[in-house]
């Protein structure tokens, strides 16, 4: 018999429960599974959500995995699991303690789900899917890490909120890491096939770039204890539903690259081709050398990350 579809997620806080919830109401996977240092929270929030997907006269059953042996036969793995940054804790310390995190949860879903595609969204993204991939065996193409679709969706929300006009007919593009350097390409941004620059001014267009680059930051400052996580978890929802439908669709994504735009051994976001299998195929696309130089800031970044964890023998610690 063909068995339903299965998703896990790692981490059932806002950013988890929030992919789940999506998921439920999507109604096309089969069965949700959460797994949390709180396995009550976790199991709380699994109760509510079957019984909003039986609501819906949906049949989507939502549980949870009190050991990792329970992420047995998921499709799909999404890491969410992390912590804050908390008072006298330097960026150094919360980058090593998520690595710690990501490089231990990766490993029990490599062990009990080897097929499995993974999507890294905890944070430091670009560097936390690098651990998930160099910690595990993972082939690189079952590893990525969601931020380019978030990124994306910001700016076609403020790409429309400047014109006032063309309602889902906004294509925004965002590349590089998903920190401060993120690159949002404007010349590969339209309107219905219209580029943005025929549009806005350069102004207005800066202005775009500019908060695109810092709403996340805009949103924490507005929320005070905690990030975004309704597009975040929509974003991530999105790409699991594409990888199981095997879409074969363009999004961007965080992935290892190995030659791309001339880079070796570091994760950034590039459009890939999603599908059954994870990453199907990185695209390159052509960059002005004033794009190349800012895309090169921006993995430079994410290489410094790398390597302060290189330095701290995170890779060689067992
Ligand atoms: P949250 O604090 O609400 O949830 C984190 C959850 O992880 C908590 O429920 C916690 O109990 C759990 N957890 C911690 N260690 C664990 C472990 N070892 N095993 C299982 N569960 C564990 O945080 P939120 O808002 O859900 O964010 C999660 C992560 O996603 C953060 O690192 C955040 O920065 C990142 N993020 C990334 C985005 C992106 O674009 N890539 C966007 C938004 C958030
Ligand atoms: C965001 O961009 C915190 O990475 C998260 O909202």
């Amino acid at each position: 018999m063909n068995r339903g579809k299965i998703v896990s997620i790692i981490g059932a806080g806002n950013v988890g429960s929030t992919v789940a919830y999506s998921l439920a109401m999507q109604g096309t996977v089969h069965e949700i599974v959460l797994r949390d240092s709180k396995p009550d929270i976790a199991w709380g929030k699994a109760l509510d959500m079957s019984q909003a997907a039986a609501v819906i006269r949906g049949h989507t059953k939502v549980r949870v995995a009190e050991t990792a042996s329970d992420l047995a036969d998921s499709d799909i793995v999404v890491i969410t699991a992390g912590s804050p940054r908390k008072p006298g804790m330097s960026r150094d310390d919360l980058l090593l303690i998520n690595a710690e995190t990501v490089r231990s949860v990766s490993r029990d879903i490599y062990k009990n789900c080897p097929n499995a595609i993974v999507i890294v969204v905890t944070n430091p993204l670009d560097a936390m899917t690098y651990v998930a991939l160099r910690s595990t065996g993972f082939d690189k193409r079952q590893v990525l890490g969601m931020a380019g679709l978030l990124d994306s969706g910001r700016m076609a929300s403020f790409i429309y909120e400047k014109l006032g006009y063309g309602s889902g007919q906004i294509r925004a593009t965002v590349l590089g890491g998903h920190g401060d350097k993120m690159v949002p390409l404007h010349r590969y941004s339209t309107v219905s096939g219209v580029p943005i620059t025929d549009l806005l001014s350069g102004t207005q267009i800066d202005d775009i770039v500019d908060r695109t680059k810092n709403a996340g930051a805009e949103i924490v400052g507005y929320l005070q204890s905690g990030s975004a996580y309704y597009a975040p978890a929509v974003a991530t929802a999105m790409m699991c539903e594409t990888i199981l439908r095997n879409a074969r669709q363009i999004y961007p994504c965080a992935v290892m690259l190995e030659g791309e735009y001339g880079y070796n051994d570091v994760v950034t976001g590039v459009p890939v081709v999603l599908g059954a299998n994870g990453v199907e195929k990185v695209i390159e696309v052509t960059l002005s050398d004033e794009e190349r130089t800012l895309f090169a800031q921006s993995v430079g970044s994410v290489k410094l990350l790398i390597d302060t964890l290189s330095d701290r023998r995170f890779f060689g610690n067992d």
